[in-house]
């Protein structure tokens, strides 16, 4: 994964933290004495975590410089560790694993959910948020435009695309033998955004990056170009010119 850019993640704040509030509320602790923020960006899930919990020891946890220069700024009172999530290993008495928007980067997470979770203590809480949204307008325009401008050949944006997640069946195979208790499900979002645009604006900051990464400054512009007209013609302006972006997120709370 390119390194990511805080302050463009930082534009849609209020929408991107509703699934992490929501994650947070199904997580069945009390008076955890540490909880880590498995790809915490710029802090803004980290910062739900210490409202909850301001007893606990809260660490974060990114591969990206750039948001952990923010996430430090931010919340100067919590741990912050560069990391790949990938091979990263818990402290065995850690009490809950706190992952918002982070594991759909992680190849094979499926299996990187497990081991993370076999390593809990008892009661310790796995809580996972990731998007699925791979089938919407917006990542199918993005598959569209790769694969028909003049970068449809570059390897790493053919590479780019995000595999669709796996049915909640096999997340509950995988994880109920691992653990006592399971909740699985799903929320629609519909984010209220001011224009087509805000959309392009708001994968600029997470699911276009791949894309853009490879590509020179004139290249993500016609890049960028295309994918707006799509975009515009996939999302019609409602009565008041503001558009909505439908966003299915796939929630996992697992207790070891
Ligand atoms: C969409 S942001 C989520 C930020 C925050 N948790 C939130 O709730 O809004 C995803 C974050 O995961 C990080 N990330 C992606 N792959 C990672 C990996 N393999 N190891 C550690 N962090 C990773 C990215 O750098 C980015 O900051």
């Amino acid at each position: 994964m390119e390194d990511w850019n805080a302050r463009q993640y930082l534009k849609f704040e209020d929408e991107r933290t509703r699934p992490p509030r929501d994650l947070l509320a199904q997580v069945p602790l009390q008076r955890p004495r540490l909880v880590v923020d498995l790809g915490c960006g710029p802090g803004n899930s980290t910062e739900l975590l210490l409202k909850r919990f301001p007893q606990a020891r809260i660490v974060g946890l990114d591969s990206s410089p750039d948001m952990l220069r923010k996430a430090r700024e931010r919340l100067p009172q919590c741990i912050f560790l560069e990391a790949d999530i990938a091979s990263w290993t818990a402290d065995p008495a850690t009490d809950l694993l706190f992952a918002n928007a982070s594991f759909q980067w992680i190849p094979d997470h499926p299996l990187v959910l497990r081991r993370l979770l076999q390593a809990l203590p008892t009661g310790g809480v796995l809580a996972v948020q990731m998007p699925d949204n791979t089938r919407e307008p917006s990542h199918v325009l993005q598959r569209e435009v790769a694969a028909s401008g003049p970068w449809a050949d570059n390897v790493d944006v053919r590479s780019a695309p995000r595999a669709d997640l796996p049915a909640p069946e096999i997340y509950y195979d995988l994880l109920k033998p691992a653990c006592t208790q399971i909740d699985i499900w799903h929320t629609i979002y519909e984010h209220v955004l001011a224009t087509p645009q805000a959309i392009v604006e708001w994968f600029r900051g997470s699911a276009l990056q791949p894309y853009l990464a490879p590509l020179d400054a004139a290249a993500r512009e016609k890049f960028l170009a295309a994918y707006a007209e799509k975009i515009a013609d996939a999302y019609k302006p409602r009565f008041d010119g503001k558009v909505l972006l439908r966003f299915p997120r796939l929630f996992i709370v697992a207790v070891r």
